[in-house]
């Protein structure tokens, strides 16, 4: 290929990009890609989609996990050799990136019963999880069901390190056979 072609090529791969962000971000970016798939849409079913979340509750999230503040399988570990200043720019690459549902259909009963059990989650989550109330609160329409399915149960158990208050008072006041229903509606929503 001619000089000028690979000039090209590598303008458009970063098209859109601050140079700067595009280089070392986008490094450290590409070891994520193994668990939370192709630009931060998972193909599941417990690895959670993260790209298009918001900058603020990505960077939130990331900070309390190496911190030690927040409950962690693997993730905890993960970041403890990342400055925050990696944190923050991983947060603002994954942000810019599409939200993109990975739409999941699931019985209509089961689906009617997540719609009723998820009425008081509106004002925050918005109806179909897809309208947050603010950049503290994830996306969750087509997000893996059985992925919020274990969030949720994090939130409601009083063992598990999970410091949002507000969020782990709602999950509790849940019927058990809720939590499944709730997760398989908001993973059965395109928007
Ligand atoms: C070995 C697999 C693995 C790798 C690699 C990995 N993650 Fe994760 N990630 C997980 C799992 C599993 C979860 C679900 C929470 C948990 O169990 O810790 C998660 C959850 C998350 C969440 C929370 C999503 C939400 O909706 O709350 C964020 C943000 C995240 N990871 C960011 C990253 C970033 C950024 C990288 C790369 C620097 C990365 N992860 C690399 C496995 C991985
Ligand atoms: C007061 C506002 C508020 C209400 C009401 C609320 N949530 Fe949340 N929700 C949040 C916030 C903020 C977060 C992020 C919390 C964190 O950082 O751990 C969240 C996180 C979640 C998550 C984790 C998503 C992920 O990607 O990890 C699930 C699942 C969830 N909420 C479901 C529900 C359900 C179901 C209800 C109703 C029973 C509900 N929420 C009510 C604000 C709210």
């Amino acid at each position: 290929m001619k000089a000028s072609s690979l000039a090209l090529l590598a303008g458009l791969l970063t098209v859109g990009m601050q140079p700067a962000l595009a280089d070392e971000t986008e490094d450290l970016a590409r070891s994520c890609n193994s668990c939370h798939g192709f630009n931060g849409v998972s193909v599941g079913p417990n690895m959670p989609s993260i790209g298009g979340l918001s900058e603020a509750y990505l960077k939130n999230v990331m900070l309390q996990w190496k911190r030690g503040e927040r409950y962690s399988a693997t993730m905890g570990r993960h970041f403890k050799g990342y400055s925050d200043e990696e944190l923050s720019k991983l947060a603002t690459y994954f942000s810019k990136l599409p939200w993109v549902p990975v739409v999941q259909q699931a019985d209509a009963k089961l689906l009617a019963h997540g719609k009723a059990a998820t009425e008081r989650c509106e004002t925050c989550h918005g109806a179909t999880g897809s309208e947050p109330d603010d950049a503290d609160t994830p996306k969750m329409n087509g997000q893996w069901a059985q992925y919020l399915e274990l969030e949720l149960l994090k939130y409601r158990t009083d063992a598990v390190n999970m410091p949002h208050r507000k969020m782990r008072n709602n999950v509790k006041r849940m019927a058990a056979e809720d939590l499944p229903a709730a997760a398989a509606f908001y993973a059965a929503q395109p928007k």
